[in-house]
C-alpha cells in the first residue's frame, strides 16, 4: 500500500498549499466510492486510485466544480480550492481508467463527494425593525408578536439552530422584565409583571433589543446578530363599561343589548358571576361580549345591580381579571298615586268660618322619591249634592289640604257632603273619596251630675289600674261629634299624674283609675278637681263654668311595707385580681315602718361574693376574672326580720378592672392578602387585639419572628398603637397562602408576648382588586387561604351553586382540588378586597365591598 506524503505531493502538484495537508494513508483500485469533505479548508487531497494494467491513466467526468479532479497519471483525486455547502452538498463523479489508445479499461465508477457544513454564516432577521402592538393587561406568557431569524448554514447541524434573547429592554422600571422571548420561536409576550403593569398611560412604547445565536445559543463562538423591537402599549380593551342606566318596565322585546365587553384574547369564553346573592340575575352575555338584560327590571323592587363579566378559555381558565359591571335601574312612573284612605271623613262645625282649614286628603306614590314620577296633584272633581252651592270646598292643588271656599256650612242645607278628589301624577290619575260631615257648633258645655263625688279610702297597695271611681257629665249638642264627646282631665290635685281617667265615647261616662302605685308615706290625700271639656272648640260667647267641674277625695291608708334601699342600683368598680374576702361595698336599706332588715344576694351563679346580713357588707368570697365576666351583676335583697315576706331587692353590679392577664392576638375578620403579582413594598394594615381591657394595649408591639424566611420575605412597620404595616420586601411570591410569624407585645403590666402565624394569602385579583380563590367545592371548602375563606359566608357558594346550572353549562366539574384562581376550572369564585397595591406605577387603590347582602 503506498503512503502518500505531503513532501511527495508537493513535487506532483506543486503548490505550496498542500504542505499542510496530513498523509494520505488511503490507496486502492477504481471503484465506487464517497467521501465526506468539509466545505472551505482549502485544496486538498482525497484519494489515489492505484493503476492496473492495462490502463495508463485515469480520466474523471461530472460535477467537478472547476476544482475537483483525478491525476490522470498518478490517480490522486484532489480538489484544487474549497467547496462550499451552502453552494452544493453533494458532488456525483464518474471516474474510468483508459489504457494508451484511450480506451476504457475499468468503469466509469461513481465517486460522491458530500459537503459538510461547517458554521460559517451568521444568523439574520428577515426584518430591519420589528413593531409590535399589545394590550395593556394580557395574559402573560401569550404572544403577540414574533422575529424571526435565518441561517444559511445547514439545519441539521447546530450551526443553523438558532436561539432567540432579549439582551437589552428600553424603558427598565422594574429589576423584572416587563417581556420576554421564546428562545426557539422568537415569540414576544408579556411577563406576569408586565402583564400587571403594562399601562399606555404611563408608558406606551417599549424598545427591546433582541438577539439571536446560532449553534443553539449554546456555546461562546457562536455567531449572533441583534434587531430592534419597538412595541406600543395600547389600551386594554378589556375594560369595565361605565355603569349603565336602564329604565324600569321596559317594554322592549327582552333580551335587550345593554352594553359590550371585549376580551384583549381572541378565542374567548364569556361569562357572569353574581355578586350580590340573588333569587334570579337578569342578565346574560352573549359569545361575542354582548350583554343582555333579560327581562324588565323594577325600580320598586331592586333599583341597582352589581355583578361581574369574566373571560375563560376553552379549559375554563380565566384569561383576564373579572370587570365589574354596574346597572343603575332608573325610573319612570309605572305607579299610580293611591290614596291613603279609602274614604276621608271630615267633620265641619256649622259656625266655621269661610277658609278655615277642615282636613287633608292623603295619598301617596310608589315611584321614586323626589323624583316629578311621584309628584301628586290634587284637585276636587265633584261635589255632591251641589247645593247650596257648587264650590263650597277648595283644595290645595300641591297639599291636599281642604279648606271652605265661602259661607259656613249649614245642617239644614245639607248634614253630608261627598266629594271626589283627583290625585294625579304626570301619568296616572287616581280618584280619593271624602265626606264632609257638617255638624252643630258646640254652645253647650258638658254638665256633671253632681259637683262633689265625695271621697274613697284606699290601701297604698291597692294595684295600678283599679277603676276607683266613675262620673258621668252630659252635653246638649249634636250626639257622637267632637261638640258632644266629652273629655274629663284632672285639673287639679294630681301633679304626678297618678289617677288617669278614660270616657267611655258612647256614654260619655268616665272611669278613673289608678295610674301609679300609691304610697302613704308620700302622699296620703288627694284633693282632686276634675273638669270635663269637648274636643271641638266652643262657639264664641259660650264658656266653661263651674258646672263642668267636680271634686273628689282620696285618703291613702298605710300597709306593712318592704323595706325599701337607699339606691336602686349599687355599683363599684374593684380590680379582678383582688383577693378573697375583700369588701367591694355596702349596702344600706331602711324600713318605713322600722322594722329591723336582713341582707341577701341573689343570682350569684359564679359565686363571687357574699354578703353580712346584718352590716349589708358585700366581700369577695373567691378568685374574680375580668374576661369571664366584665360587669358582675347580680341583685341584693333586703326583708324584713319578723316578716321575710316582705322584701325589696336591688341590683349590685362589680365591674372589674382589668389586669395584663391575656396575650395579645392578631384580629382576623379580615383576610390578609396581596394581589398576585406582588411587587414588592405594597402594604397592608393588620391589627392586634387583646382580650385585656384597653388600658392594657394601648401600645403594642409588632415584629417578625427571627426566622430567615420571615425576615427575607416580609418587613412590618408600626402604623399606630393597635395596627402596623406588612409588607412583601420582594416580588418573587407564589400564589399560595404564607405564614408570617409575628410577635406581638402588649406592653402591658408585666408585659404579655405572643408569636401567631398570620396567614397572608397572594392572590390574583379583579379589576376591583378583590382576591379570587376557588373554593374546594367537595372537601370542608376552606382549605385554601383558611383564615379567607372561612369569612365569606356560605351564602355566597350557594348562590355561585345555584348559578352554576343556569350559565356554566359548559364547564366541566373537576375533582376536588384547591389552587389558585388561574389554574381554575370551575365557576365556584370568592372575593374579597385588596386593601393594598404598588404605589408606584399605578393608581391608588380603591376599597371595595365584595359581600353586600
Ligand atoms: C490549482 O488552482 C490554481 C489557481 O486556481 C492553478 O493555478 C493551478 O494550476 C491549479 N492546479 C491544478 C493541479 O489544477
Ligand atoms: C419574516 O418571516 C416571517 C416568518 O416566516 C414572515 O411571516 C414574515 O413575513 C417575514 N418578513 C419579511 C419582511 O419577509
Ligand atoms: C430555551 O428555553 C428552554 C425552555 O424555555 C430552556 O430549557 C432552554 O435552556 C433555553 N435555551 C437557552 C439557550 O436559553
Ligand atoms: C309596568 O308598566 C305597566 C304600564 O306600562 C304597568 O301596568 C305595570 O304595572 C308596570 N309593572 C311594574 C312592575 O311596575
Ligand atoms: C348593541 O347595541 C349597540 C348600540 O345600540 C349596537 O351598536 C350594537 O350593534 C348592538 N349589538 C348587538 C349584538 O345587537
Ligand atoms: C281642664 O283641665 C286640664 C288639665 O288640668 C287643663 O289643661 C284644661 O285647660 C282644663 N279645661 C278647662 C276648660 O278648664
Ligand atoms: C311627685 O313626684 C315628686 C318627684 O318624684 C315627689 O317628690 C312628690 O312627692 C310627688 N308628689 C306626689 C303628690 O306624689
Ligand atoms: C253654666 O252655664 C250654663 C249654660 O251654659 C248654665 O246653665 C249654668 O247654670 C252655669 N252654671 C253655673 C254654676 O254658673
Ligand atoms: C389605628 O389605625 C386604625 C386604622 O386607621 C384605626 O381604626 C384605629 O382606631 C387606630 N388605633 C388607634 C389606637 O388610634
Amino acid at each position: 500500500m503506498l503512503r502518500l506524503c505531503g513532501l511527495q505531493f508537493l513535487l506532483l502538484i506543486h503548490s505550496a498549499v498542500w504542505l499542510h495537508l496530513e498523509c494520505l494513508s488511503v490507496s486502492g483500485p477504481l471503484k465506487d466510492m464517497d467521501f465526506n469533505v468539509q466545505e472551505g479548508g482549502g485544496p486538498r487531497i482525497l484519494h489515489q486510485f492505484t493503476l492496473e494494467p492495462p490502463a495508463v491513466s485515469f480520466r474523471a467526468s461530472g460535477e467537478k466544480a472547476g476544482i475537483i479532479d483525478i491525476d490522470p497519471k498518478t490517480g490522486i483525486l484532489y480538489i484544487n480550492g474549497s467547496l462550499d455547502w451552502e453552494t452544493k452538498q453533494v458532488h456525483k463523479l464518474q471516474v474510468e481508467s483508459v489504457d494508451e489508445s484511450g480506451s476504457r479499461v475499468k468503469g466509469p465508477y461513481a465517486v460522491t463527494i458530500y459537503v459538510e457544513d461547517i458554521n460559517d454564516n451568521p444568523p439574520e432577521f428577515n426584518q430591519t425593525e420589528y413593531k409590535g402592538v399589545v394590550r395593556q393587561n394580557s395574559r402573560p406568557g401569550k404572544p403577540f408578536m414574533y422575529v424571526y431569524a435565518t441561517d444559511r448554514d445547514d439545519p441539521k447541524t447546530p450551526h443553523a439552530q438558532l436561539s432567540y434573547s432579549i439582551l437589552h429592554h428600553f424603558p427598565k422600571y422594574f429589576e423584572e422584565m416587563l417581556f420576554q422571548i421564546d428562545n426557539a420561536t422568537g415569540a414576544i409576550s408579556p411577563t406576569k409583571t408586565g402583564s400587571y403593569y403594562l399601562d399606555p398611560l404611563k408608558q406606551d412604547t417599549f424598545t427591546l433589543v433582541v438577539s439571536v445565536k446560532d449553534m443553539g445559543g449554546m456555546t461562546t463562538n457562536a455567531f449572533a446578530s441583534s434587531v430592534d423591537v419597538v412595541i406600543t402599549v395600547m389600551e386594554s380593551l378589556w375594560k369595565a363599561p361605565p355603569t349603565i342606566h336602564i329604565k324600569e318596565n321596559s317594554t322592549q322585546v327582552h333580551p335587550v343589548n345593554i352594553t359590550k365587553v371585549q376580551s384583549n384574547e381572541p378565542d374567548v369564553i364569556y361569562d357572569l358571576f353574581e355578586k350580590e346573592k340573588l333569587p334570579r340575575l337578569p342578565f346574560s352575555v352573549s359569545e361575542d361580549g354582548t350583554i343582555y338584560v333579560t327581562e324588565p327590571l323594577d325600580r320598586e323592587e331592586k333599583d341597582m345591580y352589581t355583578f361581574y363579566v369574566v373571560s375563560k378559555d376553552s379549559t375554563g381558565e380565566l384569561v383576564e381579571k373579572p370587570l365589574q359591571i354596574q346597572v343603575i335601574v332608573e325610573d319612570i312612573n309605572d305607579n299610580p298615586p293611591v290614596c291613603q284612605q279609602d274614604l276621608t271623613v271630615v267633620e265641619v262645625q256649622e259656625n266655621e268660618k269661610g277658609g278655615s282649614n277642615i282636613g287633608t286628603v292623603l295619598a301617596t306614590d310608589m315611584d321614586e322619591k323626589g323624583s316629578l314620577n311621584s309628584r301628586l296633584r290634587f284637585q276636587i272633581q265633584s261635589q255632591e249634592p251641589q247645593y247650596p252651592s257648587g264650590s263650597l270646598f277648595y283644595i290645595q292643588q300641591d297639599t291636599g289640604t281642604l279648606q271652605l271656599t265661602g259661607p259656613s256650612l249649614s245642617k239644614r242645607d245639607s248634614a253630608k257632603y261627598s266629594l271626589t278628589v283627583l290625585v294625579s301624577d304626570p301619568d296616572f290619575k287616581t280618584i280619593c273619596d271624602v265626606e264632609v260631615h257638617v255638624i252643630d257648633i258646640n254652645d253647650q258645655i258638658p254638665i256633671f251630675e253632681k259637683s262633689d263625688y265625695d271621697s274613697v279610702t284606699l290601701s297604698e297597695n291597692t294595684p295600678v289600674g283599679t277603676v276607683i271611681l266613675e262620673i258621668q257629665a252630659t252635653d246638649g249638642d249634636e250626639p257622637a261629634t267632637g261638640s258632644s264627646l266629652i273629655v274629663y282631665q284632672m285639673k287639679e290635685g294630681d301633679p304626678n299624674n297618678t289617677f288617669i281617667i278614660e270616657t267611655d265615647s258612647e256614654t260619655n261616662r268616665g272611669f278613673v283609675k289608678i295610674n301609679k302605685a300609691l304610697d302613704f308615706e308620700a302622699m296620703p290625700v288627694y284633693n282632686l278637681v276634675i273638669n270635663a271639656t269637648n274636643p271641638e272648640p266652643l262657639v264664641q260667647g259660650v264658656q266653661y263654668n263651674e258646672s263642668s267641674l267636680a271634686t273628689f277625695k282620696v285618703f291613702v291608708t298605710n300597709v306593712d311595707e318592704p323595706p325599701v334601699f337607699q339606691k336602686p342600683v349599687y355599683k363599684t368598680e374593684v380590680s379582678e385580681d383582688i383577693p378573697v374576702n375583700t369588701l367591694v361595698m355596702t349596702v344600706e336599706a331602711y324600713d318605713p315602718e322600722g322594722d329591723s332588715v336582713r341582707y341577701s344576694l341573689e343570682g350569684d351563679v359564679r359565686k363571687w361574693l357574699r354578703i353580712d346580713s346584718v352590716t349589708g357588707q358585700v366581700y369577695t368570697a373567691s378568685l374574680l376574672d375580668r374576661e369571664k365576666e366584665e360587669i358582675y351583676s347580680i341583685e341584693v335583697a333586703v326583708s324584713e326580720l319578723n316578716n321575710a315576706a316582705q322584701k325589696s331587692k336591688a341590683f349590685l353590679v362589680l365591674q372589674l378592672r382589668d389586669v395584663n392577664d391575656n396575650h395579645p392576638q392578631i384580629a382576623t375578620d379580615n383576610p390578609t392578602f396581596f394581589c398576585y403579582p406582588v411587587s414588592g413594598g405594597e402594604k397592608t394594615l393588620i391589627q392586634a387585639i387583646d382580650a385585656d381591657e384597653l388600658l392594657f394595649y394601648s401600645k403594642f408591639t409588632f415584629s417578625l419572628a427571627d426566622e430567615m424566611n420571615a425576615r427575607n420575605n416580609w418587613e412590618i412597620s408600626k402604623y399606630n398603637a393597635t395596627h402596623a404595616y406588612l409588607s412583601p420586601k420582594h416580588g418573587n411570591f407564589e400564589e399560595k397562602v404564607y405564614d408570617v410569624p409575628i410577635i406581638l407585645n402588649d406592653n402591658g403590666e408585666p408585659p404579655l408576648e405572643n408569636k401567631v402565624n398570620l396567614k397572608v394569602s397572594i392572590c390574583k385579583c379583579s379589576t376591583e382588586n378583590s382576591c379570587f380563590i376557588e373554593i374546594d367545592r367537595q372537601h370542608s371548602w376552606p382549605t385554601a387561604g383558611q383564615a379567607i375563606g372561612i369569612l365569606l359566608g356560605v351564602l355566597l357558594i350557594i348562590g355561585l351553586e345555584q348559578r352554576t346550572q343556569k350559565f356554566a353549562t359548559s364547564i366541566a366539574r373537576q375533582s376536588p382540588r384547591v389552587t389558585s384562581w388561574c389554574h381554575s376550572k370551575g365557576p365556584s369564585f370568592q372575593l374579597f378586597n385588596c386593601q393594598t397595591k404598588p404605589q408606584s406605577y399605578r393608581s391608588v387603590p380603591q376599597q371595595g365591598t365584595i359581600l353586600s347582602a
